[in-house]
């Protein structure tokens, strides 16, 4: 039988189409970013919840990754938690046993920060919900999630929606905020709703570079000013890409957005570099791949060098024999990660 005083959520992770990168006070974005919802690479989080005998003025929790103590985990959990005791009041009444894990490997060089603040921002929501004040809405539950998601890790907050996800301020979005992602799915063109993200495993090893210190480098960036800039007029292309299905512009665009994250990075003033031979021998194939099969394949990549590929799920066949015969030798162990656009956190207890 469930426990009662449990809550459980699944939440996957998203890809950035236009990328948040550059940051200010508590977590808002330098500019407006769009995201799909993943699917197949998620954060499993359970939360147990138990009064305290006293209040205390921070929090109190044991936390297991993997069904192991994890120390480093532990703080930034800590850290996190502690900094929202305001916006949730039962931290301060209850102690919390959190269990998490992943579906992707360990250290498999994915970001695992957006499904896992995206999981436990779900569950304090849902604990809030039975406990507290209910939400007046499953829609003020999630905007409440998202919000406190980007507390936790600024790209999180996209991912408690299904398919696409809008965060910050932009002049084409009225109901934009840099409080909060919206949903954007139902605004897109039907092959959206299925597209295909596969990710290329080219490292596994941790960045030398977390994208916390990466945002920071933006802010005395000589460029700063023109990259956001350029995200803005970028982002109102791609919505009417999006909405009318039109692949070509949405690709050159997406394909923009990944190599202009990295140009950030090697343009700041402690330049770093993430991307590897492999990465860049991934990038050429892939172009190669599209001007001569005509397949709609573009490549996008996060802070990291592993490229995800995007198409949509009609070319599926096709992509699985590309990625067999020229890419999946370039990755480490072979590895690929084949993923899709999904529908968001699922709640199991
Ligand atoms: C390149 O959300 O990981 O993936 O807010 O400091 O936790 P923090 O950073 P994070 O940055 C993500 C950067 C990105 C682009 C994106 O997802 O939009």
């Amino acid at each position: 039988m469930a426990q009662e005083n449990v809550v459980r959520f699944t939440s996957p992770s998203n890809i950035a189409l236009i990328k948040y990168w550059g940051k200010y006070g508590r977590q808002y974005p330098r500019n407006a970013s769009i995201s799909l919802t993943l699917d197949q690479a998620y954060s499993d989080t359970s939360v147990e919840y138990v009064e305290r005998e006293v209040a205390g003025e921070s929090v109190s929790i044991d936390f297991y990754f993997e069904d192991k103590a994890n120390a480093a985990f532990e703080q930034k959990l800590k850290k996190f938690l502690n900094s929202i005791l305001d916006e949730v009041s039962f931290l301060r009444t209850h102690h919390l046993t959190i269990r998490s894990s992943n579906s992707f490997p360990h250290s498999a060089g994915i970001a695992s920060s957006a499904s896992a603040m995206s999981a436990m921002a779900m569950c304090l929501c849902q604990i809030e919900n039975t406990i507290g004040e209910p939400y007046a809405s499953p829609e003020a539950l999630l905007q409440k999630a998202s919000y406190l998601a980007r507390l936790g890790s600024g790209s999180a907050c996209r991912s408690v929606y299904p398919i696409a996800a809008v965060w910050g301020e932009h002049s084409a979005i009225a109901a934009a905020s840099n409080d909060y992602a919206i949903p954007y799915g139902e605004h897109l063109h039907e092959v959206f709703q299925s597209y295909k993200n596969d990710i290329l495993i080219v490292s596994r090893k941790e960045k030398k570079v977390s994208s916390t210190q990466g945002h920071a480098l933006m802010e005395n960036n000589v460029y700063a000013a023109s990259r956001y800039a350029q995200a803005e007029e970028r982002m109102t292309r791609l919505l009417a890409a999006m909405k009318a299905g039109d692949l070509e512009t949405f690709g050159e665009i997406v394909e923009g957005e990944a190599l202009s994250l990295h140009a950030m990075m090697m343009a700041a003033n402690d330049p770093f570099i993430l991307l590897q031979p492999n990465t860049l021998e991934v990038l050429a194939r892939v172009k190669d791949f599209r001007s001569e099969s005509k397949v709609p394949l573009y490549f996008s990549l996060d802070a990291g060098p592993n490229p995800h590929l995007l198409y949509p799920a009609d070319y599926t066949s096709q992509v699985k024999h590309f990625i067999a015969d020229d890419l999946q030798g370039l990755c480490h162990d072979n590895m690929v990660i084949a993923d899709h656009v999904g529908k968001g956190p699922k709640q199991f207890s």
